[in-house]
């Protein structure tokens, strides 16, 4: 077994405990129910903390879908009437009410309308529940306003609607042209003259930036259609195409996966680069690879630069007011908290503490998948990441799982998408009882 293999193994066989140690050790996952009026006494403490330099953005969730997609990760419910939509909407106004007067000094960083499928909403709809929202709250014109349209269920006058209610972002997800896929992901087909037609139009009425979704590694697609679905899109001038991989837990009905299993994963950037090349998107889109999720971002060369975005995932200290099933809310430094649906007819909160250590987990997390910047990381806490994470990458770095120069701790292998980073957390003991245990050679 050449070294790089055998690191990989050894990296493979610590991911899963990693990820209890992480949890266990920042009391993550010490979940309590708690009431509205607790939901409101934390934001009125949190809103004596805040300033300019922590923004606080907002989150709607419209967790309905007309049909539900089998590769779909989402938190989100089957459509099977319309009062469903009327109620739901009617408890987030109530919800909200709370809100209006507690908030009325404070100008958002953004709102992002997620889903489920924001356009299952009719245009009543709309304007009944994001009309509400813009009139009572304020945003801060430097960010985004972002709802995610299902081009399924969209349609001109949607599209009209969200741009004359506030928004000036929209995503599109397309997912992949195959029909045949589609179908048997149990998703409705829509023809590229549609979905171009929805951006031009949309642009048309002044939406200032439009992304649309694919998704690599569904249904029947094979390696022709992972190119043909860039090349497609590419002629339907969207500002950018987010290009995710589907995860492997609803990786279903691909053809590929079904054949060589998880061998799909291993070979993914193999299968990126061959598609990035044979599409030629980088005559016409500048080319990015995600942060957070395994993926590509292509952004339009001619597009002008875009707004702040919302930043649920970015390393900003930032706080988020969610609202609606299943939201995640954060607050800064003092907890986050997720909103399960009503029971009769009220939303359940669930809460669990944040301090400070949340925040130096949560950077490390992410920017462990790229490097982690020293000198950003002490500026940001006002502490050295050494400091606080002494042994465990003295020891990753013995073990040469981690490699330090001047200004940056980074991964030291080919593979950067298998969830390695958990591992800075382990404590040396716990990495060299679990080396032991699989006589993997880890020195100590
Ligand atoms: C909430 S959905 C988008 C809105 C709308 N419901 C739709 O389907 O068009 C957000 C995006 O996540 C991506 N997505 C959904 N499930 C995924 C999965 N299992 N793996 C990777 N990406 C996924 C899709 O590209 C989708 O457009
Ligand atoms: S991909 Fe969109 S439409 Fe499909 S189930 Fe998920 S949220 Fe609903």
């Amino acid at each position: 077994m050449n070294s790089i293999e055998k690191k990989r193994r050894i990296i493979k066989k610590l991911i899963n405990p990693g990820h209890d140690f992480l949890f266990d050790r920042f009391s993550m996952n010490k979940k309590k129910e708690v009431s509205k009026t607790e939901i409101i006494n934390l934001r009125k403490k949190h809103l004596k903390i805040i300033d300019n330099n922590h923004p606080i953005s907002f989150y709607l969730h419209i967790p309905f879908c007309e049909k539900i997609c089998k590769y779909c990760m989402y938190d989100k419910l089957l459509l099977t009437n319309q009062k469903q939509k009327k109620d739901y909407i009617l408890d987030v106004k109530n919800f909200l009410y709370n809100f209006i007067d507690l908030f009325k000094k404070v100008e958002f960083s953004g709102i992002y309308v997620g889903g489920g499928t924001p356009s299952t909403l009719n245009e009543s709809e709309m304007e009944d529940i994001f009309g509400y929202i813009f009139k009572n709250f304020k945003f801060n014109k430097d960010y985004q306003k972002t709802i995610e349209l299902n081009p399924c269920s969209t349609s001109l006058s949607k599209i009209k609607k969200v741009k004359d209610l506030g928004f000036d972002r929209i995503s599109f997800g397309v997912q992949s042209f195959n029909k045949n896929t589609l179908e048997k992901e149990n998703r409705r087909y829509v023809d590229k003259e549609t979905i171009k037609e929805f951006i031009s139009y949309g642009k048309k009425v002044g939406i200032e930036f439009i992304n649309t979704d694919l998704v690599l590694g569904l249904g029947d697609d094979d390696i022709s259609d992972f190119i043909s679905n860039l090349n497609i899109l590419k002629e339907c001038e969207p500002d950018s195409i987010t290009y995710y991989t589907v995860m492997k837990e609803q990786n279903k009905t691909n053809n590929i996966y079904i054949k060589y299993g998880d061998k799909f994963y291993d070979n993914l950037e193999n299968l990126f680069t061959k598609t990035i090349k044979g599409s030629k998107i980088k005559n016409k889109y500048n080319t990015t690879k995600l942060n957070n999720v395994l993926g590509y971002i292509f952004k339009h060369k001619k597009s002008g630069n875009s707004k702040k975005s919302f930043g649920l995932y970015s390393n900003e200290k930032k706080s988020i007011f969610g609202v609606g099933y299943k939201s995640i809310s954060k607050v800064r430094n003092l907890g986050s908290y997720e909103t399960s649906f009503f029971k009769n007819g009220k939303f359940i909160f669930s809460i669990e503490k944040l301090d400070n250590n949340y925040e130096i987990l949560s950077y490390t997390l992410k920017s462990f998948q790229d490097k982690i910047d020293k000198i950003d990381f002490k500026k940001k806490f006002n502490k050295n990441i050494k400091d606080m994470f002494k042994e465990e990458i003295d020891f990753l770095i013995k073990n040469n799982i981690i490699i330090e120069d001047d200004r940056y701790l980074y991964y030291n292998g080919e593979e950067k998408n298998i969830g390695f980073y958990g591992l800075i957390f382990l404590s040396p003991k716990e990495l060299l009882q679990i080396a032991k245990n699989r006589k993997e050679g880890i020195k100590s």
